[in-house]
């Protein structure tokens, strides 16, 4: 072979392995704006999907904007918002870089009575990259739900919106910014929400310690309500105290109880139906979750253990309480509590889809990487799934990533059926953010009784931000908002 053929046989052969190469590269790469009502495939569910672009779009559809809370009804709470990016001082003292709401982080709880029009008026005093507030766990119209590129523009600095929406659900909620949502939750963009019943069930009157416990670590450390280590709170012996967890850190989290039993009365903000009483067992807490612990403060005190370096002590003597070993049993909600009616039949379930999480070499925006996907699909290729108002929806979510995910859906709370092949027998157990390990399935089933475009989306936030997300879309609507592009929306 001469010179020559050699040169041209070895350029041929590296345009072979690069061309596709560079194809591949080119064809992975997000377009600078781009709808989430054209991106992926639609899946309506029994293995039905379609890909191309077929379906996305209705001429008639409604657009969410209109999905809101009637403008002439009177908010029976109404609170400001003001935002900014800024260092500031923990409750602890520590310094931090991050972001506040109202100068502090966790922001100010927000408290409701069940029912009550609750109007929060965001206010981006100094958010460069703009800001949006996502509900967690709340049920809220769409155009309130508060994820950027999709129910709204992030409110850019300067800029305000309102969000109004009923207080329906009693229980412990969150909210947090839901624009680059992965970087503002970690700097402190966020705080709790509660919503009280109309009525009690018992009157216990001031015989209760109601306390939101709000765990974010800051900068490696983990804080409950800003503080650190042990945190004493007022509590009488005899009292009943109510400590409402709220997991807003990328994992789960163990909480249990030293010196005093428990009981674990709600879950993602919805009671549990006749709970046990639960001594030597923790409570897994996902990321994005919620529990509700009642202690009968004993005279000597109790220590709540959040993870086991942050502590709430209940009662004069719980400093001398000696903290318990982090249990390795764990509450199984499977079977925790007692049988109650649901509402709905999920037997009789109009839909039904699969949301299996796996990971494989790909190339994401042009990196190279192990990618999450969604029933075998990298991002942007994801999942619509598509609903109509009024189904009762069923849907088996399987993990095989080697990772364990904190699974949320927007806008519904979804019923747990069984947990690999094994069907619930306890309470109703009601979540919006579901703990699925490595190697689990659990099927869930929900009332699509909720229109608009939902995001359905691992809560671990980097895992959000590197494609482990889905949406949920109800048939007949469409959504004006782009990701990307002048708005900068970016809701991962
Ligand atoms: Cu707590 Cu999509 O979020
Ligand atoms: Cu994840």
């Amino acid at each position: 072979m001469t010179t020559r053929s050699r040169l041209v046989l070895a350029a041929v052969a590296t345009a072979v392995i690069v061309v596709p190469l560079a194809w591949l590269w080119w064809s992975s790469l997000l377009p600078d704006e781009y709808s989430v009502m054209t991106m992926g495939y639609m899946d309506y569910g029994d293995g039905q999907a379609e890909h191309g672009e077929t379906g996305h779009m209705e001429s008639d559809a409604i657009s969410i904007t209109e999905l809101t809370v009637p403008a002439d009804a009177k908010p029976d709470v109404s609170v400001d918002l003001t935002v900014r990016k800024e260092t500031f001082t923990l409750a602890s003292g520590r310094q931090v870089d991050g972001y506040t709401v109202n100068g502090q982080s966790p922001g100010p709880t927000i408290r409701a009575t069940e029912g009550d029009l609750v109007e929060v008026n965001l206010i981006n005093e100094s958010v460069p990259d703009g800001v949006a507030l996502h509900w967690h766990g709340v049920d809220v119209p769409n155009a309130m739900d508060g994820v950027a590129g999709v129910t709204q523009d992030a409110v850019a600095e300067g800029g305000t919106f309102s969000y109004r929406f009923y207080a329906d659900q009693v229980g412990t909620y969150w909210y947090h910014s839901h624009q680059i949502s992965h970087e503002q939750v970690k700097g402190g963009l966020l705080g709790p929400l509660v919503v009280s019943p109309a009525v009690r069930g018992e009157p216990k009157g001031n015989e209760v310690v109601d306390l939101p416990a709000l765990v974010h670590i800051y900068d490696g450390v983990r804080t409950v309500n800003g503080f650190e280590g042990d945190v004493a709170v007022d509590a009488a012996a005899g009292q009943t105290a109510r400590v409402r967890v709220i997991n807003t850190d990328n994992g789960p989290m163990s909480v249990w109880v030293s010196g005093a039993e428990y009981r674990v009365v709600a879950v993602d903000g919805y009671d549990i139906h006749q709970p046990d009483t639960v001594s030597g067992e923790a409570v897994l807490v996902t990321a994005g979750g919620r529990a509700d612990l009642e202690i009968v403060v004993p005279d000597s005190g109790a220590r709540v253990e959040l993870g086991g370096n942050t502590a709430i002590l209940l009662g004069p003597g719980a400093e001398a309480v000696t903290k318990t070993a982090a249990p390795t049993d764990f509450v199984d909600f499977l079977d925790y509590g007692s049988p109650a009616p649901l509402g709905f039949d999920p037997g009789t379930a109009t839909r039904d889809f699969e949301y299996v999480v796996d990971r494989r070499p790909g190339l994401l925006d042009g990196k190279p990487g192990l990618w999450w996907t969604v029933n075998g699909h990298m991002y942007p290729d994801v999942p619509m799934f598509a609903v109509a108002e009024g189904d009762i929806v069923r849907m088996t979510i399987e993990n095989h990533s080697g990772e364990v995910h904190p699974m949320h859906l927007h806008g519904h709370h979804a019923v747990v059926l069984s947990r690999d092949g094994e069907p619930a027998t306890g309470s109703p157990w009601w979540v919006d953010s579901l703990n699925v390990r490595d190697g689990e399935t659990y099927d869930i089933a929900f009332v699509a009784d909720n229109p608009g475009i939902w995001l359905d989306h691992c809560h671990n936030l980097p895992h959000a931000t590197e494609g482990l997300l889905a949406h949920l879309m109800y048939i007949g609507y469409t959504t004006p908002y782009m990701l990307g592009g002048a708005s900068g929306n970016q809701p991962e």
